[in-house]
């Protein structure tokens, strides 16, 4: 085993599963070993690479602004923040006010729940079986699967989590205590599974006609991912709160928490992080917006979606339960473990995620080429006709 590998596995916490390639270059949507072997990148560090690997611009933007300031806390203003909260607020659905800046997908979510307790002055939170919201002990207080929480009992009180899609457990769960109620427009982690329209709505109207706020976490589908920059506008929701983190830095570690006109009682020494909002993760955001907020990128997006997941209904293959997604948000669920298929496409080239334990989940950054596509979708279909 190389080097590299002996010395991580050695020092690593161990919290992670590991694959056995070490990665040192990336460029668009490939990455390559340190043997020099290229992969066609499917897992995008987790649905973060949405503009590509060392895409230029950002390159040239984080290397210009290493030379200017990193470093602020928002205790100051900065150029870069200011420019990324207005960029922020016009572009979100509705025309969010108002954004909390941090460092993670998790983080996004924990001041999700800040918030909606300052501003309803109530604490349940309804969220669904399935999620993933984040592995600190707010988010994974909601978060859906026993497999990551149990462990960490016990939880945040006045949570209950209900059937994703079940609009009958919703009604029957939600009441006047309400704080709020946090969905994925798709579950990412819990198998790629779209959220049903009239189930969204109904969490819309519920809390738009009660004192309860919805909160909607894209830390995944968010900023393109679905072939629109916010996966909501296909249903045309307007969040209360809104969680996105993953891509918006590009690869510089940062979330964003956007609230809407209906949360109240947020005071200066109510929350705050001493990384969020640093000039450097803001002038990376708003060149990853500038890029992303393209509609030949959008279109691609939607477009070479379809193109996988029509080209993989067809083959009716016996081993395929079926292919689910939007945009590149991919999920193939199989009759079978997809360990096997995830280690041959690495062998073929190819790096994929799972999603459970059935479930082959395609990330690939949205700037990922049609031949890239064909061959990603190529080697699927081969994989699973040998396998089957
Ligand atoms: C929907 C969703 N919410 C929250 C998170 C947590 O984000 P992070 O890993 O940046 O803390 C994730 C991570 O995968 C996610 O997919």
């Amino acid at each position: 085993m190389a080097k590299f590998q002996l010395n991580e596995d050695k020092h690593t916490s161990g919290v992670y599963f590991k694959r056995d390639i070490t990665i040192v270059r990336g460029k668009g949507a490939l990455v390559w070993d340190e043997n020099g072997n290229e992969y066609i990148d499917c897992v995008s560090g987790q649905g973060v690479a949405n503009i590509g690997h060392c895409h230029p611009e950002l390159v040239q933007t984080i290397e210009q602004q290493s030379n200017m300031l990193i470093t602020c806390p928002e205790i100051f203003y900065n150029d870069q923040r200011s420019k990324l909260l207005t960029k922020l607020s016009e572009l979100s659905p509705g025309n969010m006010q108002r954004i909390f800046l941090c460092n993670s997908g998790t983080e996004a979510i924990e001041a999700s729940i800040k918030f909606a307790r300052l501003s309803t002055k109530k604490t349940k939170i309804i969220s669904a079986l399935r999620s993933f919201h984040g592995r600190t002990m707010g988010s994974l207080s909601l978060t859906g699967q026993k497999k990551y929480s149990q462990p960490f009992a016990p939880l945040l009180p006045g949570i209950t989590q209900i059937p994703y899609n079940n609009v009958e457990k919703l009604t029957q769960t939600f009441d006047d205590d309400t704080a709020a109620v946090i969905m994925e427009v798709i579950q990412g982690e819990g198998g790629v599974r779209l959220g049903d329209r009239q189930f969204l709505e109904t969490v819309q109207e519920l809390c738009n006609t009660n004192e309860a706020l919805f909160i909607i976490d894209e830390v995944q589908t968010g900023l393109g991912r679905t072939g629109k920059l916010f996966a909501t506008e296909h249903f045309n929701l307007k969040p209360d709160i809104l969680c996105i983190a993953k891509s918006l830095g590009g690869g510089i570690p940062m979330g964003a928490t956007i609230l809407g006109s209906r949360i109240q009682n947020i005071h200066a020494g109510s929350h705050g992080t001493t990384f969020g909002g640093n000039p450097l993760a803001c002038a990376a955001a708003n060149t990853v917006l500038d890029i992303i907020n393209d509609k030949k990128l959008l279109a691609d997006t939607i477009n070479y979606g379809e193109y996988i997941t029509e080209c993989l209904k067809k083959q009716n293959l016996s081993n395929i339960r079926e292919v689910r997604g939007l945009g590149l948000m991919i999920g193939i669920e199989l009759k079978h473990k997809v360990t096997p298929v995830l280690k041959e496409l690495q062998n073929q080239g190819i790096l994929a995620l799972p999603a459970g334990n059935t479930v082959l989940r395609l990330l690939p950054p949205l700037v990922i080429t049609k031949d890239q596509v064909q061959t990603v979708t190529n080697a699927i279909i081969r994989i699973l006709t040998n396998i089957s």
